[in-house]
C-alpha cells in the first residue's frame, strides 16, 4: 500500500534497500513497545471501554478516559499515543475527522484483533493472556534470553528468579497461580470451540482424562458435546485442581504427570508437552502410554511448527512461542515439527500417528496404542 507521499513504505526486514534495511532495523529495536503498550492498553481496560455493549462504535482517546477514570483523572494525549501505534499493529482502527478550527480528531474503534481482548459473558478474553506473559517474575527473565544460548542447562527464568523455576513461583503465588488459570481459559475456549467442531476422534471414549487441564473447561466442553463420554478427570498439579470449580461429571485429580497419570480410554493432553525437553516429552509420553488400554490414544494439542520460515502471522507466532518457551519454561523445551511429533510417539511405542491441522495456531497430534 503506498503512503501519501506515493512511496510504498518497506515493511519486514527482507527489505533490500539499505535505507529500508536501517529502516527495517529500528522497527525491530524499537519493537518492545508493541507488547508493553498491548500489556498497557489490557491493564486499562481499554477494549471494555471501546466495546459498551457492542456498539463499538468509535471514540476518541478523551471519551475513552473518561470510561475508564470517570472520577476525571488519566492522561488521553498519551492514551491517543499507545492507540495509534497500536492502530498500527491491528488491534484498532482508526477514523480521524476535522474537528474544530480544522483541526483533525482522531478516533478509534477495536478491529477483530481488538476484540479478543473484549471480556466476554463468563469474564474471559486473550486479555488475561497478555496480562500472564508480561507479570515482573517473567519479564526479567527476559533481558537474559542469550543466557539459553551460553548456558542451556538452567532457564533465563530460573537465573532470573533466584533459581526458582516458572511453575515454582506460580504454586507460591496465588495470584500467579489464578492468573494462569484465567489465561488458560481465555486462549483455550475458543480454540476448543474448534476442535468439538471438526473433530471426530472421542467416538468410544466413556473415561476421559485431561492431562495438564488446569482449570477443566476444555473437558467441560468436551463432555458437554460428547454426551457418551460418562466420566471426565481433570489432572493437573495439586495448587492448581484445589483452585478449579467443580464441573458435572467432572473429577479433580491433583499430582505430577511425571510420577503417574490416572487411567482412562482417552488421554487428552493441550499446550503441555511443548514446554518440556525431549527426555520429559517422552516421560510423559510413556506414562500416558500406560495409562491407556490396547487401541486407546493420546490426543494431543500442541503448536507444530512449519518446516519452512517465513515472514506470515502464523510462522511468527509459532516461533516467539518457541522463544517464550526456552526462556520462561524450559530452555531445551520447544515448539516441534510435525515430523519430531511422529519420532517421539514412536519412540514410546505408539503405532500410529496423525497431525489434524484444525486451528492456526494449535495442530490436533492423535497418537494410537
Ligand atoms: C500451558 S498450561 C495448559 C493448560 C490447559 N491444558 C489449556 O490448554 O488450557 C500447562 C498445564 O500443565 C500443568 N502442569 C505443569 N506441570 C505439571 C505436572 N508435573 N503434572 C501435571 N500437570 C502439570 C500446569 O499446571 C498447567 O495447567
Amino acid at each position: 500500500m503506498e503512503n501519501r507521499h506515493g512511496e510504498t513504505p518497506p515493511r519486514t526486514a527482507a527489505t533490500t534497500t539499505t535505507t529500508g534495511a536501517r529502516l527495517a532495523i529500528m522497527e525491530l529495536a524499537n519493537m518492545i513497545s508493541v507488547p508493553m503498550s498491548l500489556n498497557a492498553v489490557v491493564r486499562l481496560n481499554v477494549a471494555d471501554a471501546i466495546w459498551k455493549n457492542g456498539e463499538n462504535a468509535p471514540v476518541s482517546a478523551s471519551e475513552i478516559v473518561s470510561r475508564i477514570f470517570p472520577s476525571g483523572s488519566g492522561d488521553p494525549e498519551n492514551l491517543q499515543r499507545i492507540l495509534r501505534m497500536l492502530t498500527s499493529y491491528g488491534v484498532f482502527n482508526e477514523h480521524i475527522t476535522s474537528g474544530t478550527c480544522d483541526v483533525s480528531e482522531r478516533r478509534y474503534s477495536l478491529t477483530e484483533v481488538g476484540k479478543t481482548l473484549v471480556t466476554d459473558e463468563n469474564g474471559l478474553s486473550y486479555g488475561a493472556y497478555v496480562l500472564q506473559h508480561h507479570q515482573p517474575e517473567l519479564m526479567k527473565a527476559w533481558a537474559s534470553v542469550h543466557e539459553a544460548v551460553v548456558d542451556s542447562t538452567t532457564e533465563p527464568f530460573v537465573k532470573a528468579n533466584g533459581g526458582e523455576t516458572a511453575y515454582g513461583i506460580y504454586g507460591k503465588k496465588p495470584e500467579m497461580n489464578e492468573l494462569m488459570l484465567k489465561a488458560m481459559s481465555g486462549v483455550s475456549v475458543p480454540f476448543m470451540k474448534a476442535v468439538l467442531d471438526g473433530y471426530d476422534g472421542f467416538d468410544g471414549v466413556e473415561r476421559l482424562v485431561d492431562v495438564g487441564g488446569s482449570a477443566g473447561d476444555c473437558l467441560r466442553m468436551i463432555l458437554e458435546k460428547h454426551t457418551h463420554i460418562k466420566e471426565g478427570v481433570n489432572f493437573d498439579l495439586p495448587e492448581v485442581v484445589a483452585k478449579a470449580p467443580e464441573i458435572d461429571g467432572v473429577t479433580h485429580v491433583g499430582g505430577d504427570m511425571f510420577n503417574f497419570i490416572p487411567k482412562g480410554d482417552a488421554i487428552f493432553m493441550k499446550w503441555v508437552i511443548t514446554t518440556w525437553t525431549d527426555d520429559e516429552v517422552k516421560a510423559i509420553m510413556i506414562n500416558c502410554f500406560k495409562s491407556i488400554p490396547v487401541g486407546g490414544k493420546l490426543i494431543a494439542c500442541e503448536p507444530v511448527l512449519p518446516d519452512q520460515t517465513d515472514d506470515s502471522h502464523r510462522t511468527r507466532a509459532l516461533l516467539e512461542g518457541d522463544i517464550f518457551v526456552m526462556t520462561i519454561y524450559r530452555a531445551k523445551g520447544k515448539h516441534r515439527t510435525e515430523d519430531e511429533y511422529r519420532q517421539l510417539g514412536k519412540s514410546v511405542g505408539f503405532l500410529s500417528f496423525r497431525a489434524i491441522y484444525i486451528d492456526h495456531f494449535y495442530t490436533l497430534l492423535e497418537f494410537k496404542k
